[in-house]
């Protein structure tokens, strides 16, 4: 008689055991958004952010002031100047969105960062599709301050001029990079949820790895109405090309839409913030 509700409950804590140990999401309604404007850079790579010529900033950002400190509150002007070819865009597509508003959250459990972000799905162009295969996708990196110059401008140290699909450049197979990068330091960790292919979880040193890495634990993304939500399970710990993230600390991080249908550098794009763990960050993971 006492056999049917002991198995009963063998059952119960066996599965309660289970959901500990597994990844799960926390819960998004108490955890702050922050705002972040993605927006369409053109082509405009490190050399011409730093070419004092061509760009007002580049006298400041040799003096150390961060993209965010001169851009952050007009990302969506910038998006409006350049994707419509008046400024930095060769081959303007019509109808292409400007920027677009995500909100960013963070959060993490002791063993696992979990990342979320959502938007609104802009109109589409209507233009032929570069990436038939995922109407979106979106990516972030991580890195550790190891780098020259992403304190301060993020993903655009990995951005150049000579990368595929640049105008002009000669090699199709040249991704982003770093210049003197390698895994023993100078790298971005990367990650990239697709809407219909398989997440990747990479690195870019002295050239763009896209798998290898052993951080993802899943990435999953959803179409409800009209807004995108993206989720990322990722390990605080990793293996090469992984930043290991640990509590106290901050970390360097951007993040890219390919909105659209859209490939290479036809994205939309965060400048540089900051992601911290149980720390004082522009985006703060705190343990829930
Ligand atoms: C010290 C302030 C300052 C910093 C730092 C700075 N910029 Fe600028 N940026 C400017 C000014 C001023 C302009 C407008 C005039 C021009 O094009 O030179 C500009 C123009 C631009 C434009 C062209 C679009 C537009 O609206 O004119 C882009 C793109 C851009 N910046 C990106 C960046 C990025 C990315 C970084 C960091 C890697 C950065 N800037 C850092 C001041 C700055």
């Amino acid at each position: 008689m006492h056999k049917p509700a002991a198995s009963l409950l063998a059952t119960l804590a066996a599965a309660a055991l289970a959901a500990g140990a597994s990844a799960a999401e926390p819960d998004w309604g108490k955890v702050a958004a922050r705002k972040v404007t993605v927006f369409y850079p053109g082509v405009s790579p490190m050399e011409w952010i730093l070419k004092g010529t061509e760009h007002g900033g580049a006298r400041g950002m040799r003096k150390g002031e961060a993209c965010t400190g001169c851009h952050e509150d007009e990302t969506a002007d910038m998006g409006k100047r350049i994707v419509s070819g008046q400024k930095l865009e060769p081959a303007p597509i019509k109808g292409k969105a400007a920027a677009i508003p995500v909100s960013v959250q963070a959060a993490h459990d002791g063993a696992n960062l979990y990342l979320r972000f959502s938007w609104k799905q802009p109109a589409a162009s209507g233009a032929a599709k570069q990436d038939a295969d995922n109407q979106v996708k979106l990516a972030f990196m991580l890195e550790e301050n190891r780098i020259e110059g992403v304190p301060t401008g993020g993903c655009w140290a990995a951005c150049h001029a000579d990368a595929r699909t640049m105008p002009g450049a000669k090699d199709d197979k040249k991704t982003k990079y770093v210049v003197g990068g390698s895994l023993g330091g100078k790298y971005f960790d990367l990650l990239q949820w697709k809407a219909k292919g398989k997440p990747s979880d990479g690195y870019v040193a002295d050239r763009r790895v896209a798998d290898g890495g052993k951080a993802l634990v899943s990435a999953s993304g959803r179409l409800a109405g009209d807004t995108w939500t993206v989720t990322f399970t990722r390990k605080l710990s990793g293996g090469e090309g992984d930043v290991a993230l640990a509590p106290g600390k901050s970390y360097n991080f951007g993040f890219a839409i390919h909105d659209d249908w859209s490939n290479g550098r036809f994205h939309h794009v965060s400048l540089g913030y900051t992601l911290g763990i149980d720390a004082k960050a522009d985006i703060t993971a705190a343990k829930q």
